[in-house]
């Protein structure tokens, strides 16, 4: 059978071979302007955000993200106002993360949250002590923050033991899905 001229897989491939080249790309010229512009008041000129020593609670966590690790604090902050110091995000919230996670919500059915770019309302930009910077050491206590017990398990006597054990993730995914309720398969 003769190859489509566009194999959506391949184009698929060639995009995200691309995105992450763009991403890397961006790191680096944003950490190349960091000293720049990203800079603290001037008694403390010749130091960055990190080695003057004020901004060690966002690096100082067993997880630390990325551009944070290498001092890249201007792909998400950008000075406002040298004088006060004043930070404001590099970009509108919701764009913030997609820069370089292109589309993280991409399957049919995508998680409110995910969707609309709420990626903090679960990750800290900057790390944190759980794996893929989680805000809560467990994944349940994410959930219940916006789903009360009641939208879950609608207030019933007998509660399915993993519902109960609240490992909502084995049976959800949480960013997006192929499945209605953004269950991991087919009912
Ligand atoms: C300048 C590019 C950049 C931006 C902007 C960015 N990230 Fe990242 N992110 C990375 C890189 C590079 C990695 C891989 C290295 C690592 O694990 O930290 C990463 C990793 C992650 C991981 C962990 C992946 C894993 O496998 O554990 C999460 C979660 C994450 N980012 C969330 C976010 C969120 C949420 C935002 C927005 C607040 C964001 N990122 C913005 C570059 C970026
Ligand atoms: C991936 C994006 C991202 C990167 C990289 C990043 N930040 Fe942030 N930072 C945020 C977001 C989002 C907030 C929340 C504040 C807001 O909503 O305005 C924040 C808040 C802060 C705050 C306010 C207090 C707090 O902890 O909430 C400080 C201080 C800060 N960042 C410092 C830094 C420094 C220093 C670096 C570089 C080492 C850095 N950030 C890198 C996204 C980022
Ligand atoms: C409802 C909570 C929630 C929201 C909102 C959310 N995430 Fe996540 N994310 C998680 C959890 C939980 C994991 C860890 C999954 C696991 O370990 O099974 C994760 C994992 C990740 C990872 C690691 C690789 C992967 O896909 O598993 C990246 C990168 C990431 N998230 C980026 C983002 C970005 C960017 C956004 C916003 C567009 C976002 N997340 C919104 C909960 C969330
Ligand atoms: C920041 C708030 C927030 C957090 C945190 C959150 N959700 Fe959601 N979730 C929503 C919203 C908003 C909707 C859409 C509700 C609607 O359409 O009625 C939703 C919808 C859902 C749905 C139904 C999807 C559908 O297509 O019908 C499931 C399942 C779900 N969430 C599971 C989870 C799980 C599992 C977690 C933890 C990993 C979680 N949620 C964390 C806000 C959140
Ligand atoms: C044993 C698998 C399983 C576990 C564990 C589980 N769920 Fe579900 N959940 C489902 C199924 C199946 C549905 C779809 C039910 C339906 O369509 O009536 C669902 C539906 C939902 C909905 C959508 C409700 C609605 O009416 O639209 C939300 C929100 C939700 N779950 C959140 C959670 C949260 C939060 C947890 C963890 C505390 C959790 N689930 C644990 C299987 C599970």
């Amino acid at each position: 059978m003769a190859k489509p001229i566009c194999d959506p897989l391949r184009v698929l491939r060639v995009l995200g071979v691309l995105s992450v080249i763009a991403a890397v790309s961006f790191v680096q010229r944003a950490s190349a302007e960091d000293a720049a512009a990203a800079q603290p008041p001037a008694s403390l000129q010749g130091k960055t955000c990190t080695d003057a020593g004020c901004h060690g609670k966002e690096t100082n966590r067993k997880h630390v993200h990325g551009p944070v690790a290498i001092g890249s604090c201007k792909s998400c902050h950008a000075l406002k106002d040298e004088s006060k110091h004043k930070f404001a995000l590099a970009h509108p919230e919701e764009q913030l993360c997609s820069i370089c996670h292109l589309a993280v919500a991409r399957r049919t059915v995508k998680h409110f949250p995910a969707a609309e770019g709420q990626c903090t309302a679960c990750h800290d930009p900057h790390g944190s002590s759980s794996p893929a910077f989680l805000k809560k050491a467990e994944i349940s206590d994410l959930c219940t923050e916006c789903h009360d017990s009641s939208e879950v398990a609608g207030g019933k006597k007998h509660v399915h033991a993993p519902v109960e054990a609240k490992v909502c993730t084995a049976c959800h995914e949480v960013h997006d899905s192929d499945h209605a309720k953004l269950l991991k398969a087919s009912e």
